[in-house]
């Protein structure tokens, strides 16, 4: 095995991994100083794009969507980064890491020892196999997390355009709502299942779900809530003709799309850094990213960091804004300890589906207080915890509203009445 040295190496080459190397290249990382490994084909790039348009007909292709054009950044391209003089190995896995060696091994046989490691590794999704559901590989079931995932869902999409047409979609929350609607333009009977009793459950209260699966029900999308997906009919020829649900039905389908959730990857780090078992799981870190080992941060989905605006208990983030700052954020404090100070991060979530964007900063925590006009499509909700507004939810947001919702969850300035908070809608975030 041979072995080559880098002061800095970042291990998984996803969503974060373009975010870092474009602070290290602005923070005056040298030729030769930095490593990416990578086991996806293709170079770091907007993972979003991949629910909400890759899989349309005549959707986005890369190298259109590389990191950084999702953050208003230049498009890194595979050039880019020899250009910098950073080694980027796709297609790579690192099969084991030595913390106390201070090296990662890889499946080609290569042993890469680094001064500084930040692991990027990102998560995996949750397969139905997991929960015990019957026939979950047949053929014709599909997940989403990466581009070779999606370049397979677009020949099933394509199998099922000529087929029954018939699609169910398993999963209320991120993946099912966003695929449902980029599925919508192939002419597809959609179905969507899910447990929960309304749409985006963790997120949305019942009077915005509400509004969501009207709209989603005008789509021509039919919701079926309160199931599970138990098992598949095999066609027998090992492709799916039903997704089977717990209660006893069965609902024809030719193409599934599973989104049940997804779970950190951390297994190459067991017994090494402090790993936490109970939720929210992953990499516990400090304020800095550093992990139990100071000379190893970790970033993005995998990174358990202290919510310090919100009492610092540990916090995961399976979101990109997160990634793509913790990332920066990383990636500086690696090259300069202590210049960053905490990573003070606001939670932010949003979701693009149809026409229809919405928008949420802080927590969802407390009692919901909804605003606006839903009828007219522009509507959101504040949440009030111990007497502050601290989340704010808009649908349909400019710019400058949604930025005075993001200063409400910044601020959390003391709450008025439901009555009048509901009232005064929007206008208390602008005028706050
Ligand atoms: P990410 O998963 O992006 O990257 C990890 C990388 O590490 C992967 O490329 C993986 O292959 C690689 N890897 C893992 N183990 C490895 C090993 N042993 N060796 C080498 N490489 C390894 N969020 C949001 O806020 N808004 C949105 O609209 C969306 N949309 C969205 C769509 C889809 C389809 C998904 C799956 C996710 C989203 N997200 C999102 C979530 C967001 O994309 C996610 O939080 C970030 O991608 C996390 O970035 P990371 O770099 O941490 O992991
Ligand atoms: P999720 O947690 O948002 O939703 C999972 C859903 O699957 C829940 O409704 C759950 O109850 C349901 N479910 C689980 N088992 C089921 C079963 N047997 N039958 C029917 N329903 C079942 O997770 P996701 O939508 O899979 O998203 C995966 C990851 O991608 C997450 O990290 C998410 O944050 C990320 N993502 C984020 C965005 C965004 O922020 N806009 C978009 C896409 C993906």
């Amino acid at each position: 095995m041979s072995e080559q040295h880098y002061k800095y190496v970042v291990l998984g080459g996803g969503q974060a991994a373009g975010y870092a190397a474009r602070e290290f290249v602005s923070g005056g990382v040298k030729p030769g100083e930095l490593l990416i490994i990578g086991k996806e084909n293709v170079v770091s790039y907007e993972r979003p794009t991949l629910s909400k348009a890759y899989c349309k007909p005549e959707g986005p292709k890369l190298p259109g969507f590389h990191a950084c054009v999702g953050g208003g950044g230049e498009k890194q391209e595979p050039a880019w980064y020899k250009e910098k003089g950073i080694e980027y190995l796709t297609g790579t896995t690192a099969t084991s890491v030595d913390i106390k060696g201070k090296s990662v091994s890889t499946d080609k046989g290569q042993k890469y020892s680094y001064d500084k490691l930040m692991v990027a590794t990102g998560s995996t999704n949750i397969t139905l196999d997991t929960f015990g559901a019957k026939n979950a590989k047949l053929n014709g079931i599909f997940y989403l997390r990466d581009i070779a995932d999606g370049d397979k869902l677009n020949e099933g999409i394509a199998k099922a355009k000529n087929a029954s047409k018939e699609v169910v979609v398993v999963g209320g929350g991120y993946i099912g709502m966003e695929v449902s609607s980029m599925l919508t333009p192939h002419g597809l009977n959609i179905t969507l299942v899910f447990p929960e009793d309304r749409l985006m459950s963790r997120l949305f209260t019942p009077d915005i779900a509400a509004y969501y699966e009207k709209y989603y029900q005008d789509k021509g999308i039919k919701l079926i809530k309160g199931e599970l997906a138990s098992g598949f009919a095999d066609a027998g020829d090992g492709s799916v003709k039903a997704v089977e649900l717990k209660s006893g039905g069965t609902i024809p389908a030719d193409l599934v799309v599973v989104g049940a959730g997804a779970k950190p990857n951390v297994d190459l780090f067991e017994g090494q850094l402090d790993l936490l078992e109970d939720k929210p799981g992953g990499i516990k870190t400090n304020a800095q990213l550093q992990t139990s080992n100071p000379d190893v941060y970790a970033v993005g989905d995998i990174a358990a960091f202290p919510q310090t605006l919100y009492g610092g208990g540990p916090s995961r983030q399976e979101h990109v804004q997160h990634a793509r700052l913790s990332a920066a954020f990383a990636a500086s404090e690696m090259m300069a300890p202590g210049k960053r100070g905490d990573y003070n991060y606001l939670p932010f979530f949003y979701s693009r589906e149809f026409d229809r964007a919405w928008q949420f900063y802080g927590i969802n925590q407390g009692e919901p207080v909804f605003f606006g006009d839903a009828s007219a499509g522009k509507f959101g909700s504040y949440w009030i915890d111990d007497g502050k507004v601290v989340g704010a939810f808009l649908e349909s947001g400019s710019g400058d509203e949604n930025n005075a919702i993001k200063q409400v969850a910044t601020v959390r300035p003391s709450a008025p009445s439901k009555d009048e908070l509901s009232k005064a809608g929007l206008d208390f975030a602008t005028k706050a």
